[in-house]
This record gives C-alpha cells, sequence and structure tokens, in this order.
C-alpha cells in the first residue's frame, strides 16, 4: 500500500509529481495562506510523512496526533518551528534544507546591508513623494561599507559566504561563534572576538546564527548600547535573537545608527510594528532565500529527503538530535 504525504502548502507542480510517483499525496491547496491549526492537527493523523514550511508550528501537539509519522521534512535550514526533542521522542525523523541557500542567503544578507548603510529604500522614497528639490552636500548621507569592519555572529555556512562578499569591499570581519574556528580564522583572513569586544569594535553587526531558547534576545539593551552610534545592525537570522523593544529604543534616541531586517519576532510583522515606523530601518519579509533557483533547490531537497526516509534510505540532510 502507498505511504501517505502531506504538504502544508501549495507547492509547484513539479515537486508534487515527484511525491505523487511514489506516494499518496494530500495538500494544503492554498499558495498564500497557511494551513489552518485545525486542518494540521486533523490531516497529521494518518500520514507518514509530513513536507512543511517554517511557518508551521509542529509542536508536542502536532506531533503526538501523529499516529504513523516517520519523517517531518522542513524547507527552511532553521527548524526552530518543530519540536525536534518530541518527534525524536516518537522515533519521526526531522530533516531541513542546509548547503542550497547559503549563497543566496548571503547575498540578500549583504544586499540589506548594503540598501541599510546608504539608505536606498529612503532615498527612493524621498524622490517618489516629490522632496527632491535640490542636491546638497549631506543629502542622505549613510555609513562607507567598503574597508569598514563588519563583526558576524554566528559563523556557518552563510556566515563564511558573507565574508567572502565582504573582503571585495575591503572589509575588516571579525566573527563570534559559540564555538571558535581557529583554522577559519587563517582560511578566510577574519579574526574571533568575544561578543562583547565584536559589538563595540564593529561598523556592522549581521546576525546569522540558529535560533534556540539558548539565544532568545541574545541582543537586547545591554548588548546594544555597546554597538557604536554609527554601527547598523543586520538580522536575516530570526527575529527572536533580538528584543525589538530595545532595537526600537536604541534606533529612536540614536544610540545605533540603522538596522536591516528581514525577519521579526512575529511573523507577519504587523504593519503597525513601531520599528516599521522608524525612516532608520530597512524591513524584508523574510525573503533571505527568495531567488527561483534555491527556493525550487529546497523544495527538491525537502522531498528528496522525504522520499529517502518513506524509501528506507538515509535521508540526505537530517537534523542531528541533541539529547
Ligand atoms: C531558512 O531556511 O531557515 C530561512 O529562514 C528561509 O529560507
Amino acid at each position: 500500500m502507498k505511504k501517505t504525504v502531506y504538504i502544508t502548502r501549495k507547492l509547484p507542480d513539479e515537486i508534487i509529481n515527484k511525491l505523487s510517483s511514489s506516494f499518496h499525496v494530500r495538500m494544503w491547496e492554498e499558495e498564500n495562506v497557511p494551513v489552518p491549526r485545525d486542518v494540521l492537527l486533523k490531516e497529521i493523523e494518518d500520514v507518514d510523512g509530513l513536507l512543511c514550511l517554517l511557518t508551521e508550528k509542529i509542536d508536542e501537539d502536532v506531533i503526538n496526533k501523529a499516529k504513523h509519522l516517520k519523517v517531518i521534512s522542513n524547507v527552511a535550514v532553521g527548524y526552530d518551528n518543530i519540536d525536534i526533542q518530541a518527534a525524536s521522542r516518537k522515533g519521526i525523523i526531522v530533516t531541513n534544507t542546509p548547503g542550497v541557500l547559503t549563497e543566496t542567503t548571503a547575498d540578500l544578507t549583504f544586499t540589506l546591508l548594503m540598501a541599510t548603510a546608504r539608505r536606498v529604500v529612503e532615498a527612493s522614497d524621498y524622490l517618489r513623494s516629490g522632496d527632491w528639490r535640490t542636491w546638497s552636500l549631506m543629502q542622505l548621507t549613510g555609513q562607507d561599507i567598503y574597508g569598514a569592519t563588519l563583526g558576524i555572529i554566528g559563523l556557518g555556512r552563510i556566515g563564511e559566504a558573507l565574508v567572502k562578499r565582504a573582503k571585495g569591499f575591503d572589509m575588516t570581519v571579525l566573527y563570534y561563534n559559540r564555538t571558535r574556528k581557529k583554522e577559519k580564522e587563517k582560511e578566510l583572513g577574519i579574526h574571533y572576538r568575544e561578543l562583547k569586544d565584536l559589538l563595540q569594535q564593529s561598523d556592522f553587526v549581521c546576525l546569522l546564527l540558529p535560533y534556540s531558547p539558548e539565544v532568545h534576545y541574545l541582543i537586547g539593551k545591554e548588548e546594544l548600547s555597546l554597538m557604536k552610534r554609527s554601527a547598523i545592525l543586520i538580522n536575516t537570522a530570526r527575529g527572536g535573537i533580538v528584543d525589538e523593544e530595545a532595537l526600537y529604543q536604541a534606533l529612536a534616541s540614536g544610540k545605533i545608527w540603522a538596522a536591516g531586517l528581514d525577519v521579526f519576532e512575529q511573523e507577519p510583522v504587523p504593519v503597525d510594528h513601531p520599528l516599521l515606523s522608524l525612516p532608520n530601518v530597512v524591513t524584508l519579509p523574510h525573503i533571505g532565500s527568495a531567488s527561483v533557483k534555491t527556493r525550487m533547490r529546497m523544495a527538491h531537497l525537502a522531498s528528496e529527503n522525504l522520499i529517502n526516509v518513506l524509501s528506507g534510505r538515509e535521508p540526505i540532510t537530517p537534523v542531528i538530535v541533541n539529547k
């Protein structure tokens, strides 16, 4: 008998066809509306595999409803939407999509850094709203990128890819990581700093670490107060790493210069969120990996992970559970 798979969002036909050739596929048919929780709780009951997006909270309640579930395949590298321990207790394999999105996400991180430093969105709005009446010396002046100091918090694949871009702009690169990576320091020409020192010395601070409860609000009032008044914070990781209230205060009072945010604690971020009212904040709707090729690669990798597990093979990119 064919195994059953549930897909939590309408995906391109290419992916569905690939899965349909081996499995009975059920899917939430909407592309722009997440699957309602009650539907997910019902659908999960009898399926063997789940293909989900980061918008689905696969917590203990969902996992406990599943009677036959063998694999949860997340179409994202981050998996903070899934209760890994609960899955592991039930012997369910969880997979993610590392590697395939590295360069695209590094591109977006650097794009956001540049757009924030040079006030690109603000300048464009200024022109379109008819405010551009003359050229003046200090009009819409930003911060230099070339030759500046970039501090990367979280030196994983994307962090390393960001270093390559920064080197093209003659930046000095500092990094802070839970475990120091001495071999990378030589290879990439970067320097390790304790978090406090990195915050004090960097012109740009980029957050590129995975979210876990241990790093919740890693960047709060105290950390922001260590940064230079001219410094820029870039977050393309997860919203929960930054205390948004503290960030708002730091930006509004000029304690730091600007922020570029692709992620928020609550997504979609409410349009009346205080951070969105500030001209020195560049905001994006979580599009770090959003290129056509990369999103398709992510969907393919996620479906292959699922196919492998349900066919009794090893998944390509399993999430390793720390017990
Ligand atoms: C991820 O993969 O975790 C990103 O946030 C979306 O690509």
